[in-house]
């Protein structure tokens, strides 16, 4: 529902594709376009290019199933993380009674916000229910505030990592190694720096997407152009010619980044490097743990006491969120009750509620990148030659600062 009218259920998120293969998705469809005056862009890149190419709404302003539809059909993100990653995002930033979210600052286009609840409805810039610290590419919220814009000089460190460890490409050895520079960026230099669920998660996750979805499905090898990263971070935008990854892809392969230098959940608690483990807070590979986390502690801080439509919409949204981690096995919770209609729970009676297929989960087709040993000899001075002959040689390697700051 979105025309502000009379509150109707929002509809369930749309089960896998049907085909899930390599496809071109730079079409003649969805061409790229600038945004114009008023549309919304925000910290993700790959939401901003499904808008700039129109798998989502050029305005930025968008629903939760569109959204999962958007990136499954755009990229190839498999059903569960794009679930995963939605649901955790709009139930702390979307307008749930008008089921639609910004994409990035908080917009009146999202609908009349509910009254007295402390929920911001503020779009997936708001800093620490989503987005959060040590992006790879955008400032952390107490560097000034702005999570959103690319930032030029953390994608040069991007770079020089992708150089240093990936040989000209951003693989798992270079993600493995920037997400640990950018963490101990935050640890170092901000105060408020945390990394709890679900940022433990986003973070891991952010990190692997482009290795699993920002490669041509046609190159499939896990090894990311660099110009190419450079069009989606900072253009938002589809290479020529792109075709989406060759089958849906999950984030599984975060734990192979995270093997390369182990972190557990925490925060700087008294100032710059007293990172603190939080011991309460699930482990990256406590999905189910994540998703408790997200619902009963940052969600009903936010609602801690919804009713009508609103609590109706809550409900519904919640279980939308968990079918993308049933598949693991994860209990279903229910904070805000049930849906009763004397006999049977009435959810489940809903019409539109999908049977869930589930997905296959899409594990990453590489074996696990060992951890090397790294020495800091100088990177190479130019860049590999492509894998594919119908892709040209990556342009940013001109700009790659080639020698180590550390
Ligand atoms: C399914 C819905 C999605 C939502 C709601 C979402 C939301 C977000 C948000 C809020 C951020 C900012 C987090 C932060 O850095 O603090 C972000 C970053 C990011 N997202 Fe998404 N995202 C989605 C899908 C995708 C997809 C499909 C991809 C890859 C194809 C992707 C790749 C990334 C990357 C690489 C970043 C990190 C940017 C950086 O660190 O500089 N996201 N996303």
């Amino acid at each position: 529902m979105s025309g502000f009218g009379e509150y109707t259920r929002p509809p369930p998120p749309p089960g896998p594709l049907e085909y899930g293969g390599v496809k071109l998705v730079n079409d003649a469809d969805h061409p790229f376009i600038a945004p114009g005056p008023g549309d919304i862009r925000g910290p993700c890149p790959a939401l901003n290019t499904l808008a700039n190419h129109g798998y989502i709404s050029r305005n930025g302003i968008e629903s939760p199933s569109n959204i999962v539809h958007a990136a499954m059909e755009g990229f190839n993100m498999n059903n569960d993380l794009a679930k995963f990653t939605c649901y955790a995002a709009f139930v702390v930033n979307g307008n749930l009674v008008t089921d639609l979210v910004s994409i990035g600052e908080k917009s009146a286009k999202t609908g009349p916000d509910p009254l007295d609840q402390p929920a911001t409805i503020g779009g997936l810039n708001t800093h620490n229910v989503f987005e959060g610290d040590s992006s790879m590419t955008r400032a952390d919220f107490y560097d000034g505030g702005d999570v959103e814009t690319f930032n030029e000089t953390l994608f040069q460190g991007f770079l020089e990592y992708s150089y240093r460890f990936g040989g000209g490409r951003y693989n798992l050895t270079a993600a493995g190694e920037y997400r640990y520079k950018r963490t101990q960026d935050g640890i170092e230099t901000n105060p408020t720096f945390t990394i709890v669920a679900p940022r433990l998660f986003s973070a891991y996750s952010e990190s692997v997407n482009p290795i699993n979805l920002w490669v041509d499905g046609r190159q499939d090898d896990g090894q990311l152009r660099l110009d190419h990263a450079r069009s989606f971070f900072e253009a938002a935008r589809f290479p020529d010619d792109f075709h989406r990854a060759a089958r849906p892809m999950s984030a599984d392969n975060e734990a192979v980044v995270l093997s390369i230098h182990p972190i557990e959940p925490g925060a700087n608690i008294a100032g710059v490097n007293t990172y603190t483990v939080d011991r309460n807070a699930p482990k990256l590979n406590d999905k189910c743990g994540i998703f408790e986390y997200h619902v009963n502690h940052t969600l009903r801080t936010l609602y801690p006491n919804p009713t009508g439509d609103l609590l109706d919409a809550i409900r519904a949204n919640i279980h939308y969120f968990y079918t993308s981690v049933q598949a693991r096995g994860c209990s279903e919770i229910f904070p805000y009750g049930r849906f009763e209609d004397g006999e049977s729970n009435a959810y489940y009676a809903f019409p539109d509620y999908p049977e869930v297929e589930l997905p296959e989960y899409g594990t990453f087709p590489y074996p696990p990148v060992e951890p090397l040993t790294y020495t800091d000899a100088p990177a190479p001075a130019s860049a590999p030659a492509p894998v594919s002959t119908n892709v040209a040689p990556p342009a940013a390697s001109a700009t790659v600062p080639v020698t180590s700051t550390d």
